[in-house]
């Protein structure tokens, strides 16, 4: 039992980092930060935002994206401590071996997987939906069979069969990153900036040209659903609630679209591949959730004011409230960037997910040979980045986007509680320990952090627990068959008892 919650330890952490097979080094906070605004910016404001404030919140989505960039701060505070501390490729599935140890450290790279692949998968559909759409401005289309997974969820919410094979363009756009991936990293930052300078630009036109368009007459009433909507586990607590019981209001809300924050984490797991990460990790990870929070809430309030809550569009609420104004050449420009969006944040996940497994692998606790291989010339962890799109093209081409966006949100909420419980731990644990980036406040910050995630879990429909839970029982299945009997920890530790 003892052996389970073994931590490992920071000293031979930091000694495993001056290791051979390292990634190259050349990322600098440029780099970061735009890495950074790359995996967060794309489906959740260009996509989600339409739905929330139509469904959930009305123009007070304004007020659930300060509450959700509320909580993804204290977590980002809470990332750069450790970032800086650990500049190692595992993210929080590394923090947590240092402070809560292998099991957990397992559960939360098992749950990282969520996060990264789920998340790719669900954008790769979502960016195969805007590509359908651009391209049949010039009157192309995709053959139907080829346009969708074979079954999807109808308006009766039931899941029905569509008539099509799979989705084409998912597996295609996939492909084509994997590609970008594995070629190296300084490529995969560059073809990155190209496209964050290419959306920041498109979401600063809505902004400044939308303004124009704002009649304030439109955010009233403010909050027609609620300045609530907290529920635990299913059941309303708190505001209304709407025709299939779920809660309405601004918490609701705020659990929709916190899916639009994920991927500011990611930049933690570049931390091998940082040129000096003590410093510009914190500075990557802060500058874009800030960057990205101020230009969701002005989007959003632009939005809110041009059209009516009640009339925004579900499936491109932004390019649609431009032709709903009088402006319908801005719908080309804004898929444009919708699409350069979602192009980025699926490189910047794809890339993250092998540098997890990579951390896993070095532990034993999944196929070293495999998940550990770097290429010899690229650098780049190439088997487990093609493996990585296999299984994202599988999901993206198969499986309803609701079941997939849904699923990352409470993964990825879970990982956030741990990194601040994580926090927590280490300070008591290692206080002496050097910390290039303190978070400030502790343990205020961390608990807030810990407190806020806890209430966007509760406030998602109930379903999401019960994949969460059967998705680590997956795990915990793997982890008893294989990477207990294989972890290095556990096998060092053998051998200092002989
Ligand atoms: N934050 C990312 C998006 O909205 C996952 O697409």
């Amino acid at each position: 039992m003892k052996n389970l919650f073994e931590t490992k330890p920071l000293s031979l952490l930091l000694e495993e980092m001056k290791g051979e097979n390292r990634l190259h080094r050349v990322l600098g906070p440029i780099h970061l930060t735009s890495l950074g605004v790359g995996a967060i910016i794309g489906t959740g404001i260009f996509v989600l935002t339409g739905v929330a404030a139509h469904d959930k919140a009305g123009p007070a989505l304004i007020l659930s994206f300060v509450l959700a960039g509320v909580a993804c701060i204290f977590a980002a505070l809470c990332y750069s401590e450790f970032a800086s501390m650990v500049p190692i490729a595992g993210s929080a599935y590394t923090y947590a071996y240092a402070t809560l140890g292998e099991l957990f450290a397992w559960i939360i790279g098992w749950d990282l997987i969520l996060e990264y692949t789920v998340a790719s998968s669900a954008v790769a559909h979502g960016w195969s939906h805007y590509f359908q759409d651009f391209i049949s401005v010039f009157g192309l289309h995709i053959p139907r069979v080829l346009s969708n997974a074979p079954f999807d969820f109808n308006a009766a919410g039931h899941l029905a069969a569509t008539g099509t094979w799979f989705d084409l363009p998912a597996i295609v756009i996939t492909a084509i990153v994997a590609t970008i991936l594995v070629i190296g990293i300084q490529e995969s930052a560059t073809f990155n900036t190209t496209m964050v300078i290419t959306k920041v630009t498109i979401v600063l036109f809505v902004i400044v040209v939308g303004a124009f368009y704002v009649k304030p007459a439109n955010w009233h009433p403010f909050a027609p659903f609620g300045y609530t909507g907290v529920s635990f586990f299913g059941k309303t607590l708190l505001g209304q609630t709407g025709a299939n019981g779920e809660p309405l209001g601004v918490f609701a809300g705020a659990a929709m679209i916190f899916f639009a924050y994920i991927g500011f984490d990611s930049i933690s797991t570049h931390a091998e591949e940082a040129i000096n990460p003590q410093k510009d990790l914190p500075i990557g990870i802060i500058t874009s959730l800030i960057v990205c929070t101020i230009l969701y809430i002005l989007v959003t309030a632009v939005l809110t004011g041009m059209v009516p809550y009640g009339k925004l569009n579900i499936d491109s609420p932004v390019s649609d409230a431009f032709r709903q104004v009088g402006l319908p050449w801005a719908q080309f420009l804004i898929s444009l960037g919708a699409i350069a969006g979602i192009t980025s944040v699926l490189l910047v996940m794809m890339l993250s997910q092998p540098r997890v497994f990579l951390a896993m692998a070095r532990d034993g606790l999944v196929p070293v040979s495999f998940f550990g291989a770097v290429h010899p010339k690229f650098r780049t962890p190439y088997k487990s980045t093609i493996l990585t799109a296999v299984i994202v093209a599988a999901m993206a081409a198969f499986v309803p986007l609701r079941i997939l966006a849904e699923l990352v949100n409470i993964g990825t909420l879970l990982a956030f509680v741990i990194v601040c419980g994580a926090v927590l731990i280490m300070r008591k644990t290692n206080p002496q320990a050097d910390r290039p980036f303190r978070c400030p406040m502790v343990p205020l910050v961390p608990i807030l952090g810990i407190g806020f995630c806890l209430l966007l879990m509760f406030s998602l429909p109930v379903e999401n627990w019960w994949r969460l839970i059967i998705w680590l029982g997956i795990g915990f299945v793997i982890y008893f068959s294989y990477g207990r009997h294989h972890s290095v920890l556990a096998k060092r530790r053998a051998a200092s008892r002989l």
